[in-house]
């Protein structure tokens, strides 16, 4: 296979860009993520990959929930408060306001949309772990247009 084919075609995919909410044991914790796609209406499902190794991934295995948060354009901020690994950075939340509802996964109170989902299934066939969520609750906090990962000039893919 051309390896830089491969990596331009797959960088041809387009995505949003997501803040994932965990929950670890007691505590909560968050990561941006672009792979993030809906897979099935009825139930809603939907897919996320998590790098394996991470506080997020293995939060998402022991506690079976996660959180959407769908962003806004814009929300450059947002987004790169969660892309540090929490091992290194600790509490990544700072003054980013959060609450919780069913699953206990963290909800940002300034994105534009969120929906939080129990995992039905894991998938650990590559360096990431493909996670299937049942979307089990969602709420809107206002209308607008969703983040892009274009808009941030980063490449998550390849
Ligand atoms: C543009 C961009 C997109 C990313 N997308 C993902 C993703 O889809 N899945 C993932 O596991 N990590 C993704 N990451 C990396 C995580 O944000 C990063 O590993 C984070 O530190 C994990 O947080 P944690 O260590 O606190 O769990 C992305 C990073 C960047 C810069």
């Amino acid at each position: 296979m051309d390896e830089q084919a491969k990596k331009t075609a797959l960088r041809g995919i387009t995505y949003g860009l997501y803040v994932i909410g965990t929950k670890v044991g007691d505590d909560v914790n968050a990561f941006t993520a672009n792979w993030v796609t809906q897979t099935s209406f009825s139930p809603p499902l939907v897919v996320v990959a998590a790098k394996k190794g991470t506080t997020s991934c293995d939060g998402i295995k022991s506690s079976g929930v996660f959180s959407v948060n769908v962003l806004e354009t814009g929300q450059k901020d947002l987004a790169f408060a969660f892309f540090k690994p929490v091992s290194r950075v600790g509490n990544k939340f700072g003054d980013i306001e959060f609450y919780t509802e069913q699953t206990g996964s963290p909800i940002l109170r300034d994105a534009l949309s969120w929906f939080e989902c129990k995992v039905v299934d894991v998938n650990e066939r590559g360096d990431h772990t493909i996670f299937v969520g049942e979307v089990v609750n969602a709420g809107v906090h206002r209308q607008g247009d969703p983040m892009t990962l274009r808009e941030t000039g980063l490449n998550y893919g390849g």
